[in-house]
């Protein structure tokens, strides 16, 4: 019979301490995983540790930095150290800013790229040699976002952060999934969290920060145009991607006709006329 995917395994989720990143911890101890919750805000993850332990789940905080390439490095050695092994990783940590991105001030595109992109590229780096060392295969889920399938106005460094993660995300898949780890790329639109505040809490900027109690919800005043979602529904549709070893994750409708319109601008740039000398 084939391995489960989650029962016995170990699931290593950076941002595990909210939104996505705890509803996927919630779905997968359900599924009977272990859970290593990493987040750069120690007590939230704690909490969500505490929450699955009190459920029956071997679960433990770990507080990471994603963006530390060197944090990323020892939450490996810990996840192996009190685990075993690690199977599944989830490299969801991210936060979003939006702007004029031609007008933007550097540290918010270095913010953006640092967590969004080199934080998902350190958790791959870190946990790929270990899942093939051990050899029982494993599992990597990347957090993109639609933003990372379109262009969209104002969201121009979220967008280059989250296509740079699609862009890994499918050539990860090419080299690992002939070695048993399979790939997934989540794609959400919007997702009811706290992401806006978060994302100001810990802007680089102190005066930025300040502002994070006036950030609005993400489902009030989101930059992204569309239907809201449940973080559950999100980790739901994950679990039956993973099931289903499905590259693409995608968790709302109206993604289909945009991402065709997209498709289709594509597919007319080679009509003939354009071919004419
Ligand atoms: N909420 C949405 O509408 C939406 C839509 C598409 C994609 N996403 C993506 O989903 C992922 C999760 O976002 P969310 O909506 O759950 O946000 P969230 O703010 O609720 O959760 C993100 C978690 O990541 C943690 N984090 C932030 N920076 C970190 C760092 N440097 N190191 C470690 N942990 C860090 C935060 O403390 C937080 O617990 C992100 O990658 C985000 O870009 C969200």
């Amino acid at each position: 019979m084939a391995q489960d995917p989650f029962s016995g395994r170990t699931a290593v989720i950076t941002g595990g301490g909210g939104g996505i990143g705890s509803a996927l911890a919630r779905a997968f101890a359900e599924r009977g995983a272990k859970l290593a919750l990493a987040d750069v805000d120690p007590e939230a993850a704690r909490r969500v540790a505490d929450e699955l332990v009190a459920g029956g789940t071997q679960a433990e905080a770990f507080p990471v930095d994603v963006t530390d390439r060197s944090d990323v490095f020892r939450l490996a050695d810990a996840v192996v150290e009190r685990f075993g092994k690690a199977h599944i990783v989830c490299n969801n940590a991210g936060v979003a800013l939006g702007g004029e991105m031609w007008s933007a001030p550097m540290a918010d595109w270095n913010y953006t790229m640092d967590v969004n992109f080199w934080g998902v590229l350190h958790g791959v780096q870190a946990f790929v040699p270990r899942i093939l060392e051990h050899g029982e295969g494993g599992y990597i889920v990347n957090t993109a976002s639609m933003a990372g399938l379109t262009g969209m106005s104002f969201l121009g460094m979220y967008c280059a952060s989250k296509f740079a993660v699609v862009g890994l995300s499918e050539s990860l898949s090419r080299e690992v999934r002939p070695q048993g780890i399979g790939v997934s790329v989540l794609c959400p639109m919007i997702v009811e969290t706290d992401i806006n505040r978060n994302t100001m809490a810990r802007h680089p900027d102190p005066e930025r920060r300040k502002l994070a109690n006036l950030a609005p919800p993400n489902d009030a005043a989101p930059p992204m145009r569309g239907g809201v979602v449940q973080a559950g529904d999100v980790a739901r549709r994950v679990v039956r991607a993973m099931e289903r070893d499905q590259l693409y994750i995608l968790t709302h409708p109206e993604q289909q006709e945009i991402l065709r319109r997209r498709s289709h601008r594509i597919d007319s740039a080679f009509s003939a006329e354009n071919w004419e000398p």
